[in-house]
């Protein structure tokens, strides 16, 4: 019997399926209803110690609608991370662990570039019992003015820094959340393994502009009439999201095997969750998805994704992780490729006319090709 049930940094979890950062995971009485339905962790809302200095404004959301405008496919947020006080955080964070002590908690933290206070957040959340940290560098909106989030996600040399404090002071797995707002996005995730982080989250949200209303000329979100760049998620950054998964993979299998992967954006259903872990992801973290379905898509995302193994003769999902990746290479060995290929089949087809001589060698090309684009 295929089995969902995922070991990854030595936590384990049933499935791979976890809850994203975000408002799914916002305060004690969402992360208990995520455990009731039987997501395999929680990643609660990013906390930082002095929740007083988060500001949140409304509306923080704008949406991008399919024509006939019954679905969304694009997602933009300017929210920050929890505006909720950290002690309070800490006492749901006890009582989680006491409801649902099987369950998978983590912390997603954030704090400014200051040694002490990252010390202090991870030894505070480990004393409220959470089992591992997700390491929040991406925010790309808000935050980066406090030179927090995507700030310090951008420039691997202070990420490394921040790493190496965190590693210095955790006794649980820490997994580091890397932005998408970058060129090259295994340089901070090589920066991140290098200060010994277990595993990285790739993607927080890509900086957007929803779009302008064209009746006020006003940008979206409109707050006041104003607005600033957020963050875009949801169905349309899948795309983007494997291809920086794929890099992240093909580095962590070259220069760091054995650390942990966990993938997100646009997530929605089991055959995506496939697709992420096929590019080398331990876990799959959905957010936007869940905001849009609620906590019980867990189940059709597990059963999609057990039917999937079920096709392909797939015990667990580790024995297809990453199978995916040795099909990616460079443009100009697409080319050789295809010449081969096209020589090939030119010197069969010069032998069948060799043989029978009913077709010329560039009609049997011609022919052949049609065929294998049906
Ligand atoms: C409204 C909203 C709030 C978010 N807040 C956080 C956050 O506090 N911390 C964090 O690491 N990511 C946060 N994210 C980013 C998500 O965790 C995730 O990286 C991103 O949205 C892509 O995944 P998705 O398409 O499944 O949402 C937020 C996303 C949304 C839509």
């Amino acid at each position: 019997m295929p089995t969902l049930a995922t070991t990854v940094d030595g936590l384990s979890l049933p499935n791979p399926f976890v809850i994203g950062s975000g408002p799914p995971g916002t305060n004690l009485s969402v992360i208990n209803r995520a455990f009731r339905e039987g997501w395999g962790a929680v990643i609660a809302k990013t906390i930082s110690l002095d929740a007083s200095k988060v500001v949140n404004v409304t509306p923080r959301y704008a949406k991008l609608h399919s024509k006939d405008g019954k679905e969304v496919i694009g997602w933009e947020n300017i929210e920050l991370i929890s505006d909720r006080p950290f002690e309070i955080w800490m006492d749901e964070f006890r009582r989680c662990k006491d409801t649902n002590p099987k369950g998978v908690l983590i912390a997603s933290i954030m704090e400014e570039y200051r040694k002490d206070a990252w010390v202090e957040i991870v030894e505070r959340c480990e004393a409220a019992g959470v089992d591992a940290f997700e390491l929040n560098f991406s925010c790309p909106h808000g935050l980066p003015e406090r030179k927090m989030g995507a700030a310090m996600g951008q420039d691997p040399g202070i990420l490394e820094e921040v790493c190496g404090w965190v590693m210095g002071a955790a006794k649980r797995p820490v997994w580091a959340k890397m932005t998408p707002n970058v060129t090259h996005i295994e340089d901070p995730s090589r920066a991140a393994l290098k200060a010994g982080c277990h595993g990285l989250s790739a993607i927080n949200t890509i900086r957007s502009v929803m779009g302008i209303n064209l009746d006020t000329l006003r940008p979206e979100p409109s707050v006041e009439g104003w607005t600033t760049p957020g963050g875009y998620s949801s169905r349309a950054v899948k795309p983007i999201a494997l291809r920086m998964v794929m890099e992240i993979a093909t580095m962590i299998r070259k220069e760091f095997p054995g650390r942990s992967l966990s993938g997100l954006g646009g997530i929605e259903s089991g055959s995506d969750a496939a697709q992420f872990i096929l590019l080398g992801c331990d876990t799959v973290q959905v957010c936007t998805g869940v905001m849009k379905s609620g906590y019980e898509c867990v189940k059709p995302m597990c059963d999609e994704l057990l039917a999937f193994m079920g096709k392909h003769k797939f015990e667990t999902p580790a024995q297809f992780k990453g199978r995916s990746l040795d099909y990616f290479t460079t443009h100009a060995d697409l080319v050789r490729r295809q010449s081969e290929r096209k020589a090939a089949q030119k010197a069969a087809a010069r032998k069948v006319v060799a043989s029978d001589g009913e077709w010329s060698g560039d009609e049997f090309v011609k022919q052949s090709d049609a065929l294998s684009r049906e």
